[in-house]
């Protein structure tokens, strides 16, 4: 349960304006899906941190509940980024290079700044309050290295009450001074996170490998033990994201099958397991990760930035993998999800596919939660889940306000067809300037 004490919490608290969410994933390329769960104008209905039911809004609460209205704003669950790094707010928009460059370059100078308690203490709370001022309630996070820097993001999501997912970076090779660990005292440190934080409040402990070319032999059979060892601990690297990384796998592991198989061997690959990127991958590849139940945590305004290339979603997709979606800032360039899911759509279009606004938005609720295993808590509105909600405008500026003006002349007959068209619009154009409110567990932050 959340660490906010109730005493902050309203017992009876009601969400009011056009709510918006997932009872299932929507089909590929379809506009109209059952799948959406539109109520105009209705009541979301809180008590005690957790969501007990929608009303329409013609039918009066009584004066038992404490109201929040937002006429004409979409009212939908808080976003899941299931891949970002938290010391690389300092990095983001960082001019000019390719992964394996802009991690030399840019990213580790950063990150080995966490070293210092107080700058992962500061870090950590500056980076959590971004996620939320940009509408993400819950992540699967990257820190560092360093011990520090996961106690204290646990530390701070527990204080705001955050479903968070995170762990220690594990790196004991081609890493700069400052920036390795060794397997001995890296198993140590994640033992006691382990228990000083998994399943504590709404945290869980996620085993770090930040990627197969910065961990020995050694310490990925150490990841993988751990993994074993803590059944319900988590598991997230990087996977087949850039041609020149991959090439560099095949020359450390020579024996491998594919990158992938490096995790594989290593017993790394389980239904909690969340591998950002997966670019390069086969369908031997796709059929591995389908039977471990790994999911990929795709990261479309990073792939861009950073020229990755274009994620094969469909693929991925027919062959029964999860899908999720990751702003990994700051290989990333916005902390926005629906930046994000823009930059999914664009991507989407260079590949030949075109992404609905379903398919993006349950992406980074519903379908996330689902592949974390988390939907009876997050995700949706479905009774149960956790007060996790955010208040959007529909349109900021005259560009957006005309936009939603036109799709909302065409959408007057309020069919779910033409809904699509508002929502598509706000998706592209929106961002955290958008947010009007956001709660976790029904309380204000
Ligand atoms: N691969 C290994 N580390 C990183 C990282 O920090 N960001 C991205 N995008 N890819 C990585
Ligand atoms: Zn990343």
């Amino acid at each position: 349960m959340p660490s906010i004490t109730q005493s902050r919490v309203a017992d009876r608290f009601a969400i009011r304006g056009d709510l918006l969410d997932f009872t299932g994933a929507p089909e590929w390329g379809a506009t109209e899906s059952s799948a959406v769960r539109y109520l105009p104008d209705h009541w979301l209905l809180i008590e005690n941190g957790v969501i007990v039911g929608t009303q329409a809004s013609g039918v009066p609460l009584d004066s038992t509940w404490t109201k929040h209205h937002n006429p004409g704003c979409w009212v939908m669950p808080g976003f899941i980024d299931t891949h970002v790094h938290s010391p690389q707010l300092d990095v983001i928009a960082s001019y000019g290079s390719e992964l394996l460059d802009w991690l030399n370059t840019y990213t580790f100078p950063a990150e080995r700044r966490y070293a210092d308690p107080e700058q992962s203490r500061l870090g950590a709370a500056r980076f959590l309050d971004a996620l939320l001022a940009h509408g993400t309630t819950s992540a699967v996070v990257f820190p560092t290295v360093h011990k520090v820097s996961a106690d204290d993001l646990f530390a701070a999501a527990a204080e705001r009450g955050m479903r968070l997912i995170a762990g220690k970076v594990l790196m004991d090779r081609n890493a700069p001074d400052g920036l390795r660990d060794d397997v001995a005292q890296a198993e140590r440190d994640c033992i006691d996170l382990i228990d000083k934080w998994h399943s504590k409040h709404r945290l869980a402990y996620a085993v770090t490998v930040r990627f197969a070319p910065t961990s020995t032999r050694a310490q990925l059979a150490m990841a993988g033990a751990l993994c074993a060892a803590y059944p319900g601990t988590y598991m997230q690297t990087h996977v087949a994201e850039n041609r020149a990384e991959v090439q560099w796998v095949r020359e450390l592991f020579p024996t491998a099958r594919s990158y992938l198989d490096v995790y594989a061997q290593a017993g790394l690959l389980n239904p909690r397991s969340v591998l950002a990127h997966g670019i390069w991958l086969d369908d031997a590849d796709r059929a591995v990760l389908q039977s471990s139940g790994a999911q990929i945590a795709h990261s479309p305004s990073s792939n861009l930035f950073l020229g990755s290339g274009l994620f094969d979603w469909r693929a991925a997709e027919a062959a029964g993998v999860a899908v999720s979606v990751g702003s990994d800032v700051g290989g990333g360039t916005s902390l926005s999800m629906q930046r994000t899911l823009a930059d999914a759509y664009k991507l989407q279009a260079m590949a030949g596919q075109r992404l609905t606004a379903w398919k993006a938005l349950h992406a980074a609720t519903l379908g996330a939660a689902q592949a974390l295993g988390l939907a009876h808590e997050i995700g949706s509105f479905s009774v149960g889940c956790l007060g996790d909600v955010c208040v959007w405008d529909k349109a900021v500026g005259p560009v957006a306000l005309r936009r939603q003006e036109v799709a909302e002349m065409k959408n007057s007959g309020a069919v779910v067809s033409n809904l699509h068209e508002q929502v598509f619009a706000w998706m592209t154009l929106s961002d955290e300037r958008n947010l009007r409110a956001c709660f976790v567990a029904g309380v204000a932050v």
